[in-house]
């Protein structure tokens, strides 16, 4: 598939896919405040552009913090026909580490899709570290990746961007489904901040014999 991919935030999420989709042949460009900053210098001058504009891009992949994920969607204007993939989880700092700060009656995915109407919202590529999403062919068996979206039609085509970087994509359902990948987010990183597992785990699915 060589449908113009805009990844909003050049991150730890946002280069690890965007530098594995360029690897597989995507055409990929990076959305960011300050293309010339020297922060992105690992990265191709030539794929860094505005933030701002959407110029053909088909596909946009939300790789910022979730509050700045609406703003980021908003200053793109109309995103109708788009894919929205998000990656982000609404997270917030209390007295014991992070959180989730919206809870279990939406998401922030579904949120999200308010912003952008006409466009085909997905929720995937939040459940584990930005590192297994740049190594994911690297997990044997293959590590599973949620998918949850409305849009049936135009769902095989996450599904495959999400196959392309390792990653086992399993369809999670309509885009409401978010509302229990986040917690699976919250989880893996409760695992690996508060429970002495490694950064390199993540979650399979796996049948018995
Ligand atoms: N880190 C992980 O392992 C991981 C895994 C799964 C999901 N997530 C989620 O993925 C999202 C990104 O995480 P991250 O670790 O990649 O964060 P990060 O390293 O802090 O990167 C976030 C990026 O967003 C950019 N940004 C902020 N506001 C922006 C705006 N309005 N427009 C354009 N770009 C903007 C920042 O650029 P400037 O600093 O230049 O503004 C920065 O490059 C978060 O929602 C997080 O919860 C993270």
């Amino acid at each position: 598939m060589t449908k113009p991919i805009l990844i909003i935030g050049a991150g730890n999420v946002g280069t690890a896919l965007g530098k594995a989709w360029l690897a597989c042949g995507h055409d990929v460009r990076f959305g960011v405040s300050d293309p010339d900053h020297p922060k992105h210098a690992g990265l191709p001058r030539e794929r860094l552009q505005s933030a701002r504009d959407r110029r053909d891009a088909e596909i946009v992949v939300l790789a910022t913090p979730y509050a700045a994920a609406k703003p980021a969607l908003e200053a793109l204007g109309d995103l109708s026909g788009a894919i929205v993939i998000d990656c982000t989880n609404p997270l917030g700092m209390g007295p014991e580490g992070l959180h989730l700060t919206l809870g279990f009656e939406t998401s922030g995915g579904e949120e999200i899709a308010k912003c952008a109407p006409g466009a085909s919202v997905f929720k995937t590529l939040n459940q584990t570290g930005a590192e297994n999403m740049a190594h994911a062919a690297a997990f044997q068996p293959r590590s599973m990746m949620f998918v949850a979206g409305d849009d049936e039609a135009r769902k095989p085509d996450v599904m495959d961007l999400v196959a392309d970087l390792g990653f086992e994509p399993i369809d999670a359902g309509p885009l409401r489904a978010a509302r229990l990948l986040e917690p699976l987010a919250m989880l893996w990183i409760d695992l690996v901040t508060k429970r002495g597992h490694p950064r390199d785990i993540a979650f399979a699915r796996l049948r018995r014999e």
